[in-house]
This record gives structure tokens, C-alpha cells and sequence, in this order.
């Protein structure tokens, strides 16, 4: 979960989340909106209208030395450092491994089921591989929604704050076998060299068939060099993955790069059940792949290797800042099952942003869907629009003026002594973790949209 949007941060958004699809002539999802009654065909596009625009000529130096001293949030960057995505879609990414979900409903062993679940939260942060583009920040009301039929499942995610700006989602299977929701509340630090983001907020995801609750919280993400030197992304720390109903309990953990490269992109971790007794050790890379492995088996095998002096150095400690140029693929430890595969990037994904080819697909505008969207979703914003078009002046001064128009409806309300309501969400009790959390009220899907904002 990533980052996120507030005005500060900038870069952040790397920090959190990913993936695609794609084939030739890779047609056509048929989305059918029951009540509506309404079939529409959405073509899922291969490529952007108009390739990025170099950012060689924009130095974030020059940008940021005149505000030394400033809090982050009040910087504003210019526009040629965003990706053409709204954080809303950013966030929708993690739907691009839906078909992990779609297997662990599958499974009667919770044990294996418990895997796959880990490599889904892997593989919910992929996308954020190689994406230093920041996405733009949602607009407080703004909304996105993702129906995708050929994959069973729709979402809606609805910006519920501004400051601090909070995202909240909320996906479901449309054979109700599973719901998927969160909310993301990113805190930003700026490290002189770097930015950090802490992804506050917990993910939920509920098998219905099994009565199951998973919940977790995703890794720090850092993005590296934002002043001088290759842009790079690091994740890091511990994600603990609950079943609540079984007690099982995923422990993840998110290596530092450390001082030679050794561990950089690794994810080690284990499954235990209840008895705490560890069932299964999982490993891999969130940037390649994830593995499952029996723990005699992995102990066994780390024996062997240290035997014949394949140890390698504990450098977690050490801090890195280039990043490393080794970077040694995953070892498969034989006996180990594949839990999951990174899709490849499409060819000409650095001329897109390094867009994984779902990304590619979610600010996709079909004059059928203009019809049905809510008038706040994000494939309607202008400044987005202009940037994917490649009008990077056009997307500037959108963006200024819906900021502007922001502003203002908030100085209207605060004269009237009005407070802004959310329209999908609202703030209710986790029943899983017993925190607070934003929790979708439904209704979206009816389509009244009668009473939405303008905000754009
Ligand atoms: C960058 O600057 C150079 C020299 O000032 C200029 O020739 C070039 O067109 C600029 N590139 C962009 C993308 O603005
Ligand atoms: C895309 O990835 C390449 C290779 O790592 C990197 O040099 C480039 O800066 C990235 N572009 C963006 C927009 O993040
Ligand atoms: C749509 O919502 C508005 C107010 O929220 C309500 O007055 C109206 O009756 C609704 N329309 C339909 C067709 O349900």
C-alpha cells in the first residue's frame, strides 16, 4: 500500500504496488453491467496514446533548493515528474494478481491457502518496481472504478481525505467469493537523498466460502537518489499476514538491499499455525518470483550450503544509496513449489512510464463508458488526460486550476460551516482487526450518481 497522495509526496508513490496482461490481439473484455442491463465491449489498449516526456531537461535539485526548509507537503512539483495515473488507479493495481485470489478460494487446506495468499500481498507491491513516476493525487471526492468481467471481480476506490489524504477501496468477486479492501494513509519522510514511505493502513481480504479474514500491512518503500544519481526503489520490513479465523499467521520479511547488493528485492519468510510450529518457508523476490518450501527442507539446504562455505555476509545493517549492480536471481531450493511469476513488462514500457501492461489499460476512456462512470472518476480528469496525451503545459495548468477549484470548495464549506461527506465510504470498526477503518457503504454499483461532487 503504498503511497501515496499528498501533495508532499512526491515520489511516493513508488512506493507501494502492481502488473499487466497481454497478448496480440488480446480482445475485448465483455463487461455487463446486470443493473443497467447494459453490454459494452472495452478494447484493453497495448499501448499509451503518446510515449513520456524526458524529464532530462527538469532537474529535482533545482526544485527542491529553494525549499530547504520547507514542509514537503507544501512543494509542488512539476507535473513532468508525475505518471499519467491518479493514486486511485495506482492502488488498483494490486487487482493484477486477482487470479492468486481466485486459487486460494480454491483450496481446502488453509496451510495452502495461506501461501497463496502470501504470494498475492508479494505481488500486490510488484507493480511499484521501477516506477518513480508519481502518481497524481486523488482530489478529496474523487473516485475510480475497475469492473473487469474476465476476471470476476469490480472495485471502487474513493479519496475520503485530503489532508491527510486517505484512499479507500473496496473489491469484490462477482461470484461472491471474495472482498478485498483497504484504506491507504502513506506518511511521507524526506531523508535528504531519499523519501520514504510508510504505508499506514491495513489490507482485508475475505475468502467468503471459507469464512476466512487475512489481513496485513504492506512493506516501507524508499525511493532512492531523488536529488542526484539513478532513481531506484527499495522495500522493506515485516508484513505479517493473519487468518483470523484459523490462527495461522504468514511473517514476511522485506530485505534492506544492504551494503553489496546481496539481499536486494529478497522476501523471506514463513508460515506457522497456531501452535506456532512453522509449516512452510517461503521465499523469493517481490520484483521476479515466489517460492514455497518444506522448513526440513530449507534447513537442510542452508546446512549444505554453509558446509560448503556459500555463506553469505549479514550486511542488513549497512545502508546503500547506488544501487547495487549485481542482482543475482532467485535460487530455487529444490523440492520448492511455485507460488508465483512476475508478468514481464511490454517492450516499449520505459517510453511508458515502466507501465506493466495493466497499468497501461486503467486511464482507458471508451465513449460507452462515459455514459455509466460516476462524473468524479479519474479517467475524467483533465490534467491526467492532458498528460497521458503528452500535453505536458496543458496538464500544468488543469492541474493548477482544479488544486484552485479544490480550494475554494473547501473555503466555501468551511464558511458555511459545512463538513465534507464522503459518498461511498464511511469510517466504521474493522471486525477483523477491531481498528478503525473505512468500510464501503455499497451502492455504487446502482449508478445514481445524481448528488456526486463537481469537482472537476
Ligand atoms: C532540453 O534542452 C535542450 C537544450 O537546452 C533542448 O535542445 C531540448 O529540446 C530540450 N528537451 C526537451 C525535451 O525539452
Ligand atoms: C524506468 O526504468 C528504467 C530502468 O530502471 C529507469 O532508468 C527509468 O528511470 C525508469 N523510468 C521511470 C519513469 O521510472
Ligand atoms: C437518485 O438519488 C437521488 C438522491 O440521492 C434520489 O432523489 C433519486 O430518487 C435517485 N434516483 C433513482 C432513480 O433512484
Amino acid at each position: 500500500t503504498y503511497l501515496s497522495g499528498c501533495e508532499s509526496d512526491w515520489h511516493l508513490s513508488n512506493c507501494c504496488n502492481g502488473k499487466h496482461v497481454g497478448s496480440r490481439h488480446r480482445v475485448v473484455f465483455v463487461a455487463c453491467f446486470l443493473l443497467l442491463n447494459i453490454i459494452f465491449l472495452i478494447r484493453s489498449r497495448k499501448k499509451l496514446p503518446a510515449e513520456m516526456i524526458s524529464r532530462n531537461n527538469f532537474s529535482v535539485w533545482n526544485i527542491l533548493k529553494k525549499c530547504i526548509g520547507m514542509e514537503l507537503s507544501k512543494i509542488a512539483m512539476p507535473v513532468v515528474f508525475n505518471e499519467p495515473l491518479s493514486f486511485l488507479q495506482r492502488i488498483s493495481e494490486y487487482m493484477e494478481h486477482t487470479h492468486l485470489i481466485h486459487k486460494a478460494c480454491s483450496l481446502s487446506d488453509s496451510i495452502d491457502r495461506m501461501q497463496v495468499v502470501a504470494a498475492f500481498a508479494v505481488s500486490a507491491v510488484a507493480s511499484q518496481w521501477e516506477r518513480t513516476g508519481k502518481p497524481f493525487n486523488p482530489l478529496l471526492g474523487e473516485t475510480y472504478e475497475l469492473t473487469r468481467e474476465d476476471e470476476g471481480y469490480r472495485l471502487i476506490s474513493e479519496q475520503v481525505s485530503h489532508h491527510p489524504p486517505i484512499s479507500a477501496f473496496h473489491a469484490e468477486s462477482l461470484k461472491k467469493e471474495f472482498e478485498f479492501h483497504g484504506s491507504i494513509y502513506p506518511k511521507l519522510k524526506f531523508w535528504g537523498k531519499s523519501v520514504e514511505a510508510e504505508p499506514k493502513g491495513t489490507m482485508t481480504l475475505e475468502l467468503l466460502k471459507h469464512k476466512e479474514a487475512y489481513t496485513w500491512t504492506n512493506p516501507m518503500c524508499c525511493v532512492h537518489n531523488i536529488i542526484l544519481g539513478k532513481l531506484w526503489i527499495e522495500q522493506y520490513g515485516t508484513v505479517e499476514i493473519v487468518n483470523h479465523r484459523t490462527g495461522d499467521k504468514c511473517v514476511l520479511n522485506f530485505k534492506p538491499c544492504g551494503m553489496f547488493g546481496k539481499e536486494l528485492h529478497k522476501v523471506e519468510g514463513h508460515i506457522q499455525d497456531k501452535s506456532k510450529k512453522k509449516r512452510r518457508v517461503i521465499y523469493g523476490k517481490w520484483t521476479e518470483c515466489m517460492y514455497s518450501v518444506d522448513p526440513k527442507v530449507y534447513e537442510a539446504y542452508k546446512k549444505s550450503e554453509k558446509k560448503s562455505g556459500g555463506e553469505s555476509k549479514n550486511c542488513e545493517a549497512e545502508e546503500a544509496d547506488e544501487m547495487p549492480e549485481v542482482q543475482e536471481t532467485v535460487t530455487v531450493i529444490p523440492g520448492s513449489a511455485l507460488l508465483w511469476r512476475i508478468t514481464p513488462r511490454p517492450a516499449h514500457s520505459a517510453q511508458m512510464y515502466n507501465f506493466t501492461s495493466f497499468a497501461i489499460t486503467l486511464n482507458e476512456l471508451e465513449p460507452s463508458m462515459e455514459r455509466l462512470l460516476s462524473p468524479t472518476d479519474c479517467r475524467l480528469r483533465p490534467d491526467i488526460r492532458a498528460m497521458e496525451n503528452g500535453d505536458i503545459d496543458l496538464a500544468s495548468s488543469e492541474k493548477e486550476r482544479l488544486e484552485e477549484k479544490q480550494r475554494a470548495a473547501r473555503r466555501e464549506r468551511s464558511k458555511d460551516e459545512e463538513e465534507w461527506s464522503t459518498r461511498w465510504f464511511q469510517m466504521g470498526t474493522n471486525p477483523h482487526t477491531g481498528a478503525e477503518d473505512w468500510l464501503y457503504t455499497g451502492g455504487y454499483f446502482d449508478r445514481n450518481f445524481t448528488d456526486c461532487p463537481n469537482i472537476y
